[in-house]
């Protein structure tokens, strides 16, 4: 079987790209990755990368459209198919983000569109929200906006500070992003009108309930 070729884009400590990694040593699974770019030479990720044998570049970006030109072509000669931004936290030149479009998603840590930028989960705190969650999408040039392509819900509890919730809400982007990487590699998943049809999906047709009895 080809794999799917995902090129990642870190800029911390990389636990995301853990979990893609760790999905990858399963054969069967349609993805690998092939190469992890950085904008920082300090950033964990980078570690996971070589512990597990994957090419690494750091590029450095104080020039927007310079380190978008390196990515770009550092990705391409590495044969990519996917760009996956896993803790990426720089904004992306428009023009990168339109010659990967569909082929460029992101993970953000809330039920998107509620709560984009910075501080998603103290966000959903001051907000008060009884869920949370984190969202794959595609990316668009707009900050965390594009098609979606998955979700994962989490309780938000009553004594939750930003750590406990930040923790919970990682918990499930380590299942929900190998899983949407997945069905992207199987080719299930077609964009269309701003929304992303799955072709097969496999749905839970429930209500959670925050409180959940009074
Ligand atoms: C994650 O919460 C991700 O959703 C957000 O940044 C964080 C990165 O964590 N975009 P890690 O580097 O994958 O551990």
């Amino acid at each position: 079987m080809e794999r799917l070729r995902v090129g990642v884009l870190i800029s911390g400590r990389g636990s995301n790209l853990q979990a893609l990694i760790e999905a990858a040593t399963n054969p069967e699974y349609p993805a690998e990755i092939r190469l992890v770019i950085s904008n920082r030479a300090d950033a964990g990720g980078l570690e996971r990368a070589a512990r597990a044998g994957i090419a690494r570049r750091v590029i450095a970006d104080h020039n927007r459209e310079r380190f978008a030109a390196e990515a770009h072509h550092a990705l391409r000669g590495a044969g990519i198919q996917l760009v996956a931004l896993a803790g990426f936290m720089r904004i992306l030149d428009t023009g990168f983000v339109e010659s990967w479009r569909d082929r460029l998603v992101n993970i953000h840590p809330s039920l998107l569109p509620a709560f984009p930028g910075l501080h998603p989960q103290r966000q959903a705190l001051a907000a008060g929200v009884r869920f949370s969650g984190c969202t794959v999408h595609f990316v668009r040039p707009e900050i965390d906006t594009g098609p979606i392509i998955g979700q994962a819900v989490v309780p938000v509890m009553p004594d939750d500070d930003e750590p406990a919730l930040s923790t919970r809400i990682l918990a499930a982007e380590h299942r929900l992003y190998p899983l949407a990487v997945r069905l992207f590699a199987e080719g299930r998943l077609k964009v269309g009108g701003g929304r992303v049809e799955i072709a097969g999906a496999a749905m839970q047709n429930v209500a959670l309930f925050n409180p959940a009895a009074g």
